[in-house]
């Protein structure tokens, strides 16, 4: 049934993603992430645009023979050409998908394909129904599809539908939309195209304006029920959606999105980390969810209360979305607390004078220095005026 409280998570980070400069994969390294997609309970894959590349429709083929689980899609322009590249490279998976895309905003009718929309709604469903044709389920995106006419659109989106679509994606190309519209214009698409109960709808957001998790979610609240994201939200220029926020606003925020879907969260540090190593570049440190500060307390005030009870700060406990590492930082603005807690779990057990003299040390290193790590503490009980102080826990 279309209209479910389950959300779809259709990951495109091996396609959007690989978009983005410098995040170019190898086929071993896509296979890799693929497989890592599948453990972390993706629904579909976005392998690739089978039609770019001969390395590109190998990578979508080999994708589509050994990952196992979710339905495996490829990207088509209305292009002859280009949807049977797509149907033959997705033809080994058990569930596979052809996503057929054409522009429905005039800017991009006249400056990029110079067609008329007449010829853009033949081609949409002529398209449709070609990769129809080769397969049961195919998904149909309206490309900038928040700048086009709200007519024009309900009425490109109905060819689709009466083309055989199954999946009708409403892109953000351009990262241009806010919630409010975005749930609006999904509300009025659904209302105004027949049939649009049987259909499954889907964002598709960049993030340009910052908003794109933000309008994900909103499209959400307007009845779409895929949403199509990325690992770390790499994607074209400011990137796309970030899967794993969504993924944890949609857990954190149960009371407000009362919504399930198939991601296993502790997997989304592990994905991210992945996704890091193979493209050589790991999120931003205050990224939400998977930076390496996302969990990090570093202030003394912070620290006293996540240690007495990590609810005071923290919205999701670290271990659920898989993260490992230590979140207690210390820094010049950390207390005694911390200090003592760290020390502790380094083996040392400090008398209250002990820890005064180490407490007032640690200050005036940490005034100086940028990173304190555990060799540093440590050095401090070892200072050459200092009496031995340590005592390790057993
Ligand atoms: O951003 C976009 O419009 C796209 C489509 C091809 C779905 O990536
Ligand atoms: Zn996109």
């Amino acid at each position: 049934m279309a209209h479910t409280d389950q959300i779809v998570f259709f990951d495109t980070t091996l396609r959007d993603g690989e978009q983005s400069p410098g995040c170019t994969m190898h086929h071993t390294e896509k296979i890799r992430m693929a497989h890592q997609l599948a453990k972390l309970g993706v629904d579909i894959i976005e392998a690739g645009f089978a039609i770019a590349s001969h390395g590109d429709f190998n990578s979508v083929h080999a994708i589509a023979k050994e990952v196992h689980g979710p339905r495996i899609a490829s990207l088509a322009r209305c292009k002859r050409e280009d949807i049977e590249a797509a149907a033959r490279a997705v033809e080994p998976a058990a569930k596979n998908r052809i996503h057929v895309f054409l522009a429905s905003s005039d800017l991009h009718l006249e400056a990029k394909l110079k067609i008329t929309r007449a010829q853009a709604l033949d081609q949409a469903a002529e398209s449709v129904r070609l990769a129809r044709s080769f397969v049961d389920d195919v998904e149909f995106s309206t490309e900038d599809g928040t700048r086009s006419d709200l007519d024009f659109l309900v009425q490109m989106v109905t060819v689709a539908v009466q083309a055989g679509a199954s999946t009708i994606n409403i892109p953000d190309t351009v990262g241009y939309t806010t919630p409010a519209e975005y749930t609006q214009l999904f509300r009025t698409v659904r209302e105004r195209v027949a049939g649009s109960e049987n259909i499954i709808f889907s964002t598709h957001c960049h993030d340009d304006l910052g908003m794109a998790v933000a309008n994900s979610l909103a499209g959400v609240e307007g009845g779409a029920r895929q949403i199509e994201c990325t690992i770390n939200g790499i994607g074209e220029r400011a990137g796309n959606a970030a899967l794993e926020e969504i993924a944890a606003a949609l857990i954190t925020r149960h009371d407000r999105y009362p919504y399930t879907s198939n991601i296993k969260m502790t997997e989304l540090y592990p994905t991210s980390k992945m996704l890091g190593e193979i493209i050589s570049f790991q999120c931003s440190p205050n990224k939400a969810v998977v930076g390496k500060n996302a969990f990090a307390h570093e202030s003394g005030i912070h620290q006293h209360g996540v240690l007495a009870n990590p609810l005071t700060y923290e919205i999701m406990t670290p271990a659920s979305v898989g993260f490992t590492g230590q979140n207690i930082v210390l820094g010049k603005h950390s207390g005694r607390r911390a200090l003592e807690h760290r020390l502790a779990e380094l083996g040392h057990k400090l008398t209250r004078e002990e820890l005064d003299t180490v407490y007032e040390r640690f200050t005036e290193l940490a005034d100086r220095k940028k990173s304190i790590y555990d060799q540093d503490i440590v050095a401090l009980l070892n200072a050459h005026d200092v009496e031995p102080l340590a005592t390790p826990v057993a």
